[in-house]
C-alpha cells in the first residue's frame, strides 16, 4: 500500500485489481525517480497507458487521449502546477463515478462498479466544502476538477493528493439516510479534512516534514471549522473537548511524546510522527491562537499567510509573523514556546480566601513522576478564568507560581473557561464538589463540563486527584442531557475499567454494577430506539448509553442484544439500526460460541455495507473462547480473507478483555518474524498493531515481559510507538497499585457490589 500498488476486490466472483499510488510522505520515489522533497516542487506531466476500456485518472485533467493498437490507449494529462511530489497520483481501473456540479469545477466520486450511488453524499458536501474554504481564505480552488476515489485497500484514511484525493472506501462512501451518526460524522471530517489540505499542504507546503503539523494540524482544525459551518447542529467544537483535545493530552502526557515540531533524524522515522500530536496537539494549538486573537482575525491572518506562501513552503515562523500581522500580537514569542517542546503544563490551584488564589505551574506527566529536570519551562498560560460575571481572558500565568484576584461574589469560578487552553487543571478537593454543583446548576458550558471531567480522570490516573473524587463528580452529574458530556463520562469508566480489567470479577462486577445504576434512569427515558426525528445528539446519546448498559451485562440489554441479533442474522437486516449496530454484535460475540462465529464470519464474508463488514470484523476480536480467538487470529495473515488494511481491526476488541489480551500478545510474539515481513515496519501499521499488542496491559509482570521480549531487538521505526505503548502501561501498573483499594470501597460504600447486579 505504498508506491505505484495494485489493490484487489472481488466483484460477480471474479478478483479485480486496480492499480493507484500512495505517495505520502517518502513513497514517490519507489514509482518513479525524483527529487522527493516537499519543498523541492515542480510541475508534472503525466501519461498513462493502459487497455482502452480502463479509467485513468490523475492530478489533473485529460488533455488528449490517443489509441494505439493492441487494444490500449495513452491518455495525456495537463501539466499540474507547481506541487510537492508526494501530492502527485496516478489511479488505472475499472471505475464508477458521480458527479456534482454545484461548484465552480466539476466533483466526482469514483468507486467501482456496484457503489457509485454511495458517493453522492461526499460529492455533496465537498461542493459546499470547497466553497466555503474558496470563500474563508479568498483563494479559489485552483485546479480544473476534483475527484475522490475509494479505494480497496488504503493503508491510512484518505489522502490528499491534488486534485485527486484516495481514500478508504468506508471513509467516502456512505448512505447518510440510514448510516451510524458516528460513521456520517468521520465521513464528513475526513472529506473536509482532505479538501483543506487542498489549500494547507497542497497550495502552502512544509519545509520539510518536521513542519508536519501545518499541514495536519491546519487540515484538523479546518475540517471542524467547516463542519461547523454546515452542521451547525453537530456542535462538533463541543465533541472536540472530548475527541481532539483529549487524545493530543493523552499521548502528549506521555514521557515518549515529542514535540509538535520534531527534529526528524532518518528519513523513515516520518511515518512515526502522523500521529496525535502532528493532528490533535496542533489542532489544539490553533484553536487556542483562534479563541485568543478571535476566529476571524485568526482566519484573516491565515488568509494572509496562504497568500503570501502560495506554490511555496513554509516554515511555522511564517504562519506566526501572518498571525502578528494581522493581530498587532507578538503571536511569535508566545507560540514558539508550544511548538518546540513536548508536554504541556499541569495548572495548581490553591484558594487563598477573599477570593484570592494562587497558581502554580508543572509539567504534567500521565505516570505522575516528573523529575526535575523535565520541569524547567514556564508557558504562557491563559488562565481564561470563568466566573459568574464572565470570562476574565487578562490572566496569564506567565511565571511558576502566582496570585489573582477573582472577580466574582458567588464562590463560583472555573479556569480554562470552555477547555480551549492545552493544559489540565487541579483544583483543592472542596473545590471538585463545588464545579460538580455548578454543572448541575447551569454555570458550565458542555465543554467546560466535559474538560473537567476528562481532567478529573486523568488526574486520577496520575495521582493527583483521588479516583473516589471522579466517581463523586460522575456519579453527581447522572442527570446530565447532553451527548458529549456523557461521553466523557462514560469513556472514563471504560478507562477505569480498562486499567482495573486484572483485578477480579469482584471489581470489576462492582464497576459494572455502578456504570448501570448511572445510565439506568436516562436510557430507560429514552429508550434505544431511533427515529428519523432524532437530532443528532440524541442518536449519539441513545447510542452511548445504551452501549454502557450492554457492555456492563446489563442483563435486558444483553438479552435485547442478542434477540436483534438473531432477527437478524435470521434475514431481518431492518431490526438493526446501524447506530447499535457495532454494539449488538460486540456483544454477540461476547457472549456467543461456535455457532455465534460462524453467523459474525458469514457477515463479515456477505455484509450489505462496508460499514457492516468493518462491524463485523471488529466484533470477531470480542469473543471470549480461546479456541475461536484463535481461529480469528489465523485469519490475520489469510490477506484474501482479512486485507492488510483491516489486520488491526479484531485486535482493537481482543485487546480490551483478559483472555483477548493474552491471546493476542502470545500470537504477536510467536508470529514476529511474519508481521514484520507482512507490515513492514517503515510503515505505519506495524507500530499500530505493536501498540494494539501491548497496550492492553496493566500489570508489572506483563509489562516485563513485553520489555523482555524486545531487548536486543531492532526497534527502528517503531520505537516511539512501543515506548508510547509501554509508557501507558507503566501509568496503568501505579494506578491499579496506587487506587485499587480506594475505588472498592468508594463502589461497596455507595452499595455496588457484585450481588446488586
Ligand atoms: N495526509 C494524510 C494521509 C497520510 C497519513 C499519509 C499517514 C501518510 C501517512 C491525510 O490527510 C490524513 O490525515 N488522513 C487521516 C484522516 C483525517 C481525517 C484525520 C487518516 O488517514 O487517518
Ligand atoms: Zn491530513
Amino acid at each position: 500500500m505504498a508506491g505505484f500498488y495494485r489493490s484487489s476486490y472481488v466483484e460477480d466472483g471474479e478478483t479485480k485489481y486496480l492499480a493507484t499510488t500512495q505517495f505520502e510522505p517518502i513513497d514517490c520515489r519507489r514509482a518513479f525517480p525524483s527529487f522527493d522533497e516537499p519543498a523541492l516542487k515542480a510541475t508534472f506531466d503525466i501519461s498513462l497507458i493502459a487497455k482502452k476500456s480502463l479509467t485513468c485518472l490523475s492530478n489533473m485533467d485529460v488533455k488528449d487521449t490517443i489509441l494505439l493498437g493492441d487494444d490500449k490507449k495513452k491518455v495525456v494529462f495537463n501539466t499540474t502546477p507547481v506541487m510537492s511530489t508526494y501530492l502527485v497520483a496516478f489511479i488505472v481501473g475499472e471505475l464508477n463515478y458521480v458527479e456534482n456540479n454545484d461548484y465552480r469545477v466539476p466533483i466526482r466520486v469514483y468507486s467501482t462498479s456496484g457503489s457509485e450511488k454511495l458517493g453522492v453524499y461526499s460529492a455533496e458536501i465537498s461542493a459546499k466544502t470547497l466553497a466555503f474554504f474558496d470563500k474563508k481564505f479568498d483563494i479559489p480552488y485552483p485546479l480544473p476538477k476534483c475527484d475522490l476515489v475509494a479505494i480497496h485497500d488504503f493503508a491510512a484514511g484518505a489522502m490528499e493528493n491534488y486534485g485527486l484525493i484516495t481514500f478508504r472506501t468506508v471513509e467516502v462512501l456512505i448512505d447518510p439516510k440510514v448510516a451510524d451518526v458516528n460513521g456520517l460524522k468521520r465521513v464528513t471530517e475526513v472529506v473536509m479534512h482532505e479538501l483543506a489540505h487542498q489549500w494547507f499542504g497542497n497550495l502552502v507546503t512544509m519545509d520539510f516534514w518536521d513542519g508536519l503539523w501545518l499541514n495536519e494540524g491546519f487540515a484538523t482544525w479546518m475540517s471542524w471549522y467547516a463542519c461547523d459551518a454546515l452542521y451547525p447542529d453537530w456542535k462538533v467544537w463541543q465533541s472536540y473537548v472530548t475527541d481532539d483535545l483529549q487524545q493530543a493530552l493523552s499521548l502528549d502526557g506521555l514521557r515518549s511524546s515529542h514535540p509538535i515540531e520534531v527534529p526528524l533524524k532518518r528519513a523513515n522515522d516520518v511515518n512515526q510522527i502522523f500521529d496525535s500530536i502532528s493532528y490533535a496537539k496542533g489542532s489544539s494549538l490553533l484553536k487556542m491562537i483562534s479563541n485568543w486573537l478571535g476566529e476571524e482575525t485568526f482566519v484573516k491572518g491565515v488568509s494572509n499567510y496562504l497568500k503570501k506562501h502560495k506554490w511555496g513552503n513554509t516554515k511555522t515562523r511564517d504562519l506566526w509573523e501572518s498571525l502578528s500581522d494581522v493581530s498587532g500580537k507578538d503571536v511569535n514569542t508566545i507560540m514558539d514556546i508550544w511548538t518546540k517542546n513536548v508536554g504541556y503544563p499541569l495548572v495548581t490551584v490553591k484558594e487563598l480566601g477573599n477570593n484570592e488564589i494562587e497558581v502554580t505551574q508543572n509539567r504534567f506527566l500521565t505516570t505522575g513522576d516528573v523529575k526535575e529536570e523535565e520541569d524547567q519551562l514556564i508557558y504562557p498560560v491563559f488562565l481564561t478564568i470563568k466566573t459568574s460575571k464572565g470570562v476574565d481572558t487578562s490572566a496569564v500565568l506567565d511565571v511558576r507560581t502566582k496570585k489573582f484576584k477573582l472577580d466574582t461574589d458567588d464562590d463560583f469560578f472555573k479556569i480554562n473557561a470552555d477547555q480551549a487552553c492545552i493544559y489540565r487543571t487541579v483544583y483543592e478537593s472542596d473545590r471538585w464538589i463545588k464545579l460538580g454543583k455548578a454543572g448541575i446548576e447551569g454555570k458550565l458550558s458542555v465543554e467546560d463540563k466535559a474538560g473537567l471531567v476528562a481532567d478529573a480522570a486523568s488526574l486520577s490516573t496520575s495521582g493527583f486527584l483521588s479516583t473516589s473524587s471522579l466517581l463523586n463528580l460522575t456519579q453527581s452529574w447522572a442527570n446530565e442531557t447532553n451527548d458529549v458530556v456523557w461521553s466523557e463520562l462514560t469513556s472514563n469508566i471504560g478507562s477505569i475499567k480498562e486499567a482495573f480489567k486484572f483485578e477480579g470479577a469482584e471489581f470489576t462486577e462492582a464497576l459494572q454494577s455502578f456504570s448501570i445504576d448511572l445510565v439506568h434512569q436516562k436510557l430507560t427515558e429514552l429508550g434505544h430506539e431511533f427515529s428519523d426525528s432524532d437530532s443528532f445528539g440524541e442518536q449519539r446519546l441513545k447510542k452511548l448509553l445504551f452501549g454502557t448498559a450492554v457492555s456492563s451485562n446489563h442483563p435486558k440489554y444483553v438479552q435485547i442484544c442478542k434477540d436483534l441479533f438473531e432477527k437478524f442474522v435470521g434475514g431481518d437486516k431492518s431490526v438493526l439500526n446501524s447506530n447499535i449496530r457495532g454494539i449488538v454484535f460486540n456483544c454477540a460475540a461476547k457472549t456467543g460460541d461456535e455457532a455465534t462465529f460462524e453467523k459474525l464470519f458469514d457477515i463479515y464474508q456477505n455484509p450489505s455495507s462496508a460499514e457492516e463488514k468493518v462491524s463485523a470484523l471488529i466484533a470477531l476480536g470480542a469473543f471470549r473462547d480461546e479456541k475461536i480467538l484463535d481461529k480469528v487470529l489465523d485469519l490475520l495473515f489469510q490477506f484474501d480473507v482479512v486485507k492488510k488494511q483491516d489486520t488491526y481491526k479484531p485486535m482493537i476488541s481482543m485487546r480490551t478483555n483478559t483472555i483477548g489480551v493474552e491471546k493476542l500478545w502470545a500470537w504477536y510474539t510467536t508470529n514476529y518474524e511474519k508481521l514484520i515481513e507482512a507490515h513492514p515496519p517503515q510503515l505505519s501499521m506495524f507500530g499500530t498493531l505493536t501498540k494494539l499488542s501491548v497496550a492492553g496491559f496493566a500489570k508489572k509482570e506483563q509489562k516485563e515481559k513485553v520489555v523482555a521480549f524486545f531487548e536486543g531487538k531492532d526497534l527502528a521505526y517503531f520505537d516511539k510507538s512501543l515506548a508510547q505503548a509501554l509508557d501507558v502501561v507503566t501509568s496503568k501498573i501505579s494506578w491499579v497499585e496506587r487506587d485499587s483499594d480506594s475505588i472498592l470501597s468508594w463502589l461497596s460504600t455507595n452499595g455496588y457490589t457484585k450481588s446488586k447486579l
